[in-house]
């Protein structure tokens, strides 16, 4: 940990930088986020996803934004114990809350530390696209507006192409879909990106909707903490009874032959192998597991993030994948 800057009373925006021989793999993308593993003697650990609020296009050392939960504990600690020299163990960025382009149009609605992902998104598209960028932005007031300065030094220096309309509960009362419907209106041919609390969410959803956005242009993260523990190691019993399925498996250029048996889902196969398969939450939330079913069939445990458009392409999580065909064939290319 390099810096630690205090954004708000109750927000801390964390520098870390990457020891020299991992950088190429924490290369990112705007809008995908770390999980960070917090120092705890709780039984299964505290490990929590904080989205990076840097710009890969122009920033060096990648930053996380972190504010307070009430009553939270992960939140807390990073608040309470982040300085510079601190270590902390952290997983490879991930996350698919990402633009496929810098060049198109882009509508980004937030909340409170829902601007996270959203300022990276708009400084990468800035330096780095040719997009114009709209931001609405919801807050309770504007002292408690993280990046308040920033963003005002980025309409400042891409006047025509970046605007920031804020919207400060103190003034206007709670965000409803009618009164951002009335700010959204002239957007309806952007793609949206959304991060906020749920509620702000549910808001913003329904304005987009009245405003004839199609959902497929509507991206939306969510936040939640993890409740298990995705840095745990994986073991499978080697006595395990289970009839197992053949199973090819396309990782980084590589082609495996496995072995994959019914009850025991596809990442943990291939962690457990020592295959450097890409994952994060392990609880079927994220997505950094996602990959490509080419043939045979499989089904999903739990699925909280793949929507209808991503299974029609044959889309599943590897960390909540069990066989159902008697061979499958499986490709990593997202
Ligand atoms: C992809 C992603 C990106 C994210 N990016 C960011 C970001 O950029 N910035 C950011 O600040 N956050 C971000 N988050 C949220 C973050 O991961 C944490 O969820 C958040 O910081 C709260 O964690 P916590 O440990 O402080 O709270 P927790 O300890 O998880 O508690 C959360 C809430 O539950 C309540 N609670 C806890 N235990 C109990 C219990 N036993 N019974 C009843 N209530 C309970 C707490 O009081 C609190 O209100 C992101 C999440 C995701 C998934
Ligand atoms: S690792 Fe998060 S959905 Fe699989």
């Amino acid at each position: 940990m390099v810096e630690v800057v205090d954004e708000t009373d109750d927000a801390v925006s964390i520098a870390l930088a990457v020891p020299d021989h991992l950088v190429s793999r924490f290369r990112y993308h705007p809008g995908q986020f770390l999980t960070i593993k917090i120092p705890t003697d709780r039984p299964g650990g505290a490990a929590r996803c904080y989205s990076l609020s840097s710009s890969p296009h122009f920033e060096n050392d990648l930053i996380v934004t972190v504010k307070r939960t009430p009553g939270g504990y992960a939140s807390n600690w990073l608040c309470d114990n982040a300085r510079p020299g601190l270590s902390l163990t952290v997983m490879t960025p991930s996350g698919n809350f990402t633009p496929k382009s810098l060049d198109g149009d882009l509508l980004l609605v937030g909340a409170g530390s829902g601007i996270t992902p959203l300022i990276s998104i708009a400084k990468s598209a800035l330096v780095g696209g040719t997009a114009t960028v709209y931001l609405l932005y919801a807050n309770r007031d504007r002292r408690s507006t993280i990046f308040g300065t920033e963003l005002h030094d980025m309409v400042t220096e891409f006047p025509t192409r970046f605007t920031v309309e804020h919207w400060f509960e103190s003034d206007q009362g709670l965000p409803t879909a009618e009164g951002l419907m009335r700010s959204l209106e002239l957007f309806s041919a952007y793609d949206a990106y959304l991060c906020g609390p749920a509620p702000f969410m549910e808001a913003a959803r329904s304005a987009l909707h009245g405003i004839g956005l199609p959902d497929a242009h509507v991206h939306v993260e969510r936040y939640r903490s993890l409740s298990g523990d995705p840095f745990a190691d994986v073991i499978i019993p080697s006595d395990t009874s289970a009839e197992t399925v053949s199973a090819t498996v396309e990782l980084a250029g590589r082609r495996i032959e496995l072995d994959w048996p019914r009850d025991t889902k596809l990442l943990d196969v291939l962690l457990s192998k020592g295959y450097d398969a890409p994952f994060s939450c392990r609880e079927g939330e994220c997505s950094a597991c996602a990959c490509t079913v080419r043939s045979g069939e499989v089904s999903m445990l739990k699925n909280d993030t793949l929507v209808d458009a991503d299974l029609s392409l044959g889309l599943t999580l590897a960390c909540q994948s069990v066989p159902v065909s008697e061979s499958v064939e499986i490709a990593f290319d997202q």
